[in-house]
């Protein structure tokens, strides 16, 4: 049995910010190839800051955890500091995850990311150079991670 934290089961048991967003302005879809699970987010943008967020995972208790958080994280964020947040940071605000199961925070991390390269491709923005790269290593992973 895996022993995860309270948050993370608080999480998991009643998930943040589920669901979809029909008018969003960027969407992210990611996959892990090795396990099945995808993961969809959307965000909603005005004045460069996310002011909604939804996600639908289908995937384990951690990357609905995790996935649930980073909506909460995010909320009222720059688009840069979205960009900046990272696996670790979220993994930390749930207080850990089992070393197992560290690998399926990346998938709420890349959609976060592919959400806002949506949206800057979308709005005809310059996109920075660190979002370009990942979003092609992305897809060139087939949407996995
Ligand atoms: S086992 Fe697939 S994301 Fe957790």
């Amino acid at each position: 049995m895996i022993n995860y934290s309270k948050k993370v089961l608080k999480h998991f048991r009643n998930p943040h910010n589920l669901g979809k967003i029909v008018n969003a302005d960027g969407v992210g879809e990611v996959g892990n190839m090795a396990c099945g699970d995808v993961m969809k987010l959307y965000v909603k943008v005005a004045d460069d800051k996310i002011t909604e967020v939804k996600f639908e995972t289908y995937g384990c208790a951690a990357a609905i955890a995790t996935s649930s958080a980073i909506t909460d994280m995010v909320k009222g964020k720059s688009l840069e500091e979205a960009m900046a947040m990272t696996e670790a940071g979220v993994i930390d605000s749930l207080d850990g995850l089992p070393p197992v199961k560290i690998h399926c925070s990346l998938l709420a991390v890349e959609a976060l990311r592919e959400a806002i390269y949506d949206y800057m491709k979308r709005e005809g923005r310059k996109i920075p150079k660190d979002l370009e790269e990942y979003h092609r290593r992305i897809s060139k992973l087939g949407k996995s991670s």
